[in-house]
């Protein structure tokens, strides 16, 4: 069988682990040739290929990124998109297409598998905002990377008896906000499933500095105060509608240093949360991932996604796990709440 690989959407640590996987296990186990398709969709669309083979993922699996390339192309932002993808899987000779994304790349991927093409998902993004599975790979890294700048903001809040507010992604799930805060010790996380009252965050800080320690809040890059929109970089839309999350750590310092009267700082954490060398663990999901995502196009069990259930690693329906985005858990919020002040 001739298989196409594609990783799609924003990237993430663990991409580079999981092609490793699909192509030692297809080239020695099922004796399997692939294309490497570049920049997600925009690959099989435009017909932009690179060889995949062991060569090219010898050494790969400690990267970060990926080495196919990655884009938020929606094959369904264009009318034809399905009919020239068909067209060019076609003439490249490709059988199976093995798509490597979070929510967008995949939900892509169950509309093309309704139309007839096989295709096998496997789960990415440091947001872990994927229905049907318990983790996805990069979410370990992106909390480790958080959690070690919390650790570090602690000490610097400290010495000046400033608030730190830390900005970390995860879009409209708060899962990197909650993980990183409570590793890290974060007297308030802010998370997009619950607005949170300007009033009440304003009382843990003071709370915070009257016990002489300073102040850090997590806020996800998706967090609403209570009678406020949320708050974005610009009003443009991506290809698949999504609006570019940013701004509110800044926003949440401003009012903080100017309601207690003491000075806050925001930082940013932004990309730095998605590069660089995955966490031990997320090698490893991401190589079974790989290695079972192999097995399902290998049993052209087509239209499902790989996922982690408790330690197993089992198949979904690619329709289920796109249905709607896995966020924090009002239980899992309140959990944390116990340590905010
Ligand atoms: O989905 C992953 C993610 O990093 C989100 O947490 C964030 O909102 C978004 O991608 C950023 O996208 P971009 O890299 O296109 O700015």
């Amino acid at each position: 069988m001739r298989i196409g690989v594609l990783t799609g959407g924003g990237d993430c640590p663990g991409l580079n682990a999981v092609i490793r996987a699909v192509v030692r296990k297809g080239t020695k186990v099922y004796g399997n040739e692939f294309v490497g398709f570049r920049d997600g969709w925009r690959g099989p669309l435009e017909s932009a290929t690179m060889p995949l083979g062991v060569d090219q993922v010898r050494g790969i699996l400690p990267r970060g990124g990926t080495i196919l390339g990655s884009s938020r192309t929606n094959p369904y932002a264009a009318d034809d998109g399905t009919r020239r993808i068909r067209a060019n899987l076609e003439s490249l000779g490709v059988d199976a297409l093995i798509a490597i994304g979070g929510e967008d790349t995949l939900g892509a991927a169950a509309k093309l598998h309704d139309e007839g093409v096989p295709v096998i998902g496997v789960p990415k993004t440091i947001d872990n905002d994927l229905g049907a599975t318990d983790y996805t790979f990069g979410f370990d890294t992106a909390v480790n990377i958080a959690t070690e700048a919390i650790d570090r903001l602690h000490t610097t809040a400290e010495s000046h008896h400033r608030t730190v507010v830390v900005e970390v992604m995860g879009r409209h799930a708060g899962w990197i906000a909650l993980h990183s805060g409570l590793a890290g010790g974060a007297n308030v996380i802010l998370t997009p499933e619950r607005k949170f009252d300007l009033d009440q965050v304003c009382g843990y800080i003071e709370e915070r500095f009257r016990s002489q320690y300073s102040p850090i809040v997590v806020v996800a890059e998706g967090a609403v105060p209570v009678a406020a929109e949320e708050v974005t970089q610009t009003d443009q839309l991506d290809s698949f509608g999504h609006v570019r999350l940013g701004g509110i750590g800044q926003w949440l310092a401003d009012q903080i240093e100017h309601r207690t009267g003491k000075e806050a700082r925001a930082v940013v954490l932004g990309h730095i949360q998605r590069g660089g060398t995955p966490t031990a663990y997320d090698r490893v999901l991401a190589t079974r991932f790989g290695l079972h995502a192999i097995d399902a196009t290998h049993e052209k069990d087509w239209g499902k996604m790989v996922a982690l259930r408790g330690t197993d690693i089992v198949r979904v329906p690619l329709a289920e796990a796109t249905k709607e985005i896995k966020t924090v858990p009002p239980e899992r919020y309140a959990e944390a709440e116990v340590f905010f002040g």
